[in-house]
């Protein structure tokens, strides 16, 4: 059962919630689906998950709005971005309606769980898929499960809206012809050490270049970049081994129909950042995280500020939290009510 938790001081960490979904897929087919309360899973040790990586998983979070309803923010993007992981790891894939009925059975069995409006802390859900089953060779798996497990969360990045500085890493997270468009988990198992390594010199994560030149900006850590050029173009970059950020895309469409800015997805050249005179990492988690600083080579590039958000991006932030929460009226099908809370 639900402990006392104090909303406005989460952060980013498990907290085991009561129930979980799982479902399993054997013989061409996926069972029913159940919710249960062990947050413990019993599979086999030669599991492709355990020795090939054979895994991928998603992020989305449910929002609780000012008239006490539960929302969902585009839970069909996730599930259909889970399909394009499972195709590119040769698992089989869990139909768009079975996903977003396992989020909805999630959020109304923890519905204690979703935090109150007001308090910027939402419910976030982790839904992922494992290669079960035995089989020691390297090969796609007989057996597959499916779960959803939620918490609740705050800020990602320490700070919130406060920016946070970031370094550039010499490692590669991704290969252009690679993984890194898909979420699986070999893509994080890479990031671990430079994101370490970053930490310990005082960032609050690396930022990635593209594999091939390290000329070109891809990846905040688990986030997506974005900047917003002096003639207030919101640019973020393009290249097959970016994860396709759902907030990204959000914000591209939010830039461009409610805020009137132009947008681009293009090339970004570490070399240039003086294009820009806001930037930011976006995603699930995330959400919108201002980029005070970042280092680069040993040179320190300050956009807006090091302590204050800039206007372009707090009214990015202010329009898709705004949307998120309820508050703002959302583009059609952008929002997913959960039922019967
Ligand atoms: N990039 C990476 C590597 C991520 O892990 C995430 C998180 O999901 C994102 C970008 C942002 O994607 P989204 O906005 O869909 O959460
Ligand atoms: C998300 O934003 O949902 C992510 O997956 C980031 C996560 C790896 C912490």
């Amino acid at each position: 059962m639900k402990k006392e938790i104090n909303w406005e001081e989460l952060a980013f960490n498990y907290i085991k919630t009561d129930k979980r979904y799982i479902s399993v897929w054997k013989d061409g087919q996926w069972d029913e689906g159940k919710l249960v309360e062990d947050n413990f899973l019993t599979i086999s040790e030669a599991s492709t998950a355990l020795h090939y990586g054979q895994q991928c998983f998603e992020g989305l979070k449910a929002y609780r709005t000012k008239d006490g309803k539960i929302q969902l923010f585009r839970p069909d993007q996730n599930a259909k971005r889970m399909q394009k992981s499972c195709k590119k790891i040769l698992m089989p894939e869990m139909p768009v309606e079975k996903f977003i009925d396992a989020c909805e059975q999630v959020v109304r069995a923890n519905e204690h769980y979703v935090p109150p409006y007001g308090t910027g802390a939402t419910l976030y859900l982790r839904p992922f898929m494992i290669g079960t089953g035995s089989t020691v060779g390297v090969k796609p798996a007989p057996e597959y499960t499916f779960c959803v497990f939620c918490l609740p969360v705050g800020a990602y990045f320490k700070g919130g809206l406060g920016p946070v500085n970031f370094m550039t890493t010499e490692y590669d997270r991704a290969a252009p012809m690679g993984t890194g468009a898909a979420k699986v988990g070999g893509n994080y198992a890479a990031s671990l050490h430079p994101h370490q390594e970053a930490v310990e010199a005082g960032y609050a994560d690396c930022i990635y270049l593209d594999a091939a030149t390290h000329t070109k900006i891809e990846e905040v850590g688990a986030a997506n970049f974005f900047g917003i050029t002096k003639d207030d173009i919101f640019v973020t970059p393009v290249s097959p081994s970016i994860l396709p950020s759902i907030t990204k895309y959000s914000l591209l469409y939010l830039a461009e129909n409610y805020l009137g800015l132009k947008s681009e997805e293009r090339d970004v050249h570490i070399d240039h950042l003086d294009e820009f005179k806001e930037a930011g990492a976006c995603g699930t988690a995330a959400v919108i995280t201002p980029i005070g600083a970042i280092m680069h080579k040993g040179k320190k590039h300050v956009f807006h500020s090091e302590s204050e958000v800039g206007p372009v991006t707090k009214k990015l932030y202010d329009t898709l939290v705004g949307i998120q929460f309820g508050d703002v009226e959302a583009p059609e099908g952008w929002i997913h009510y959960v039922e019967n809370v």
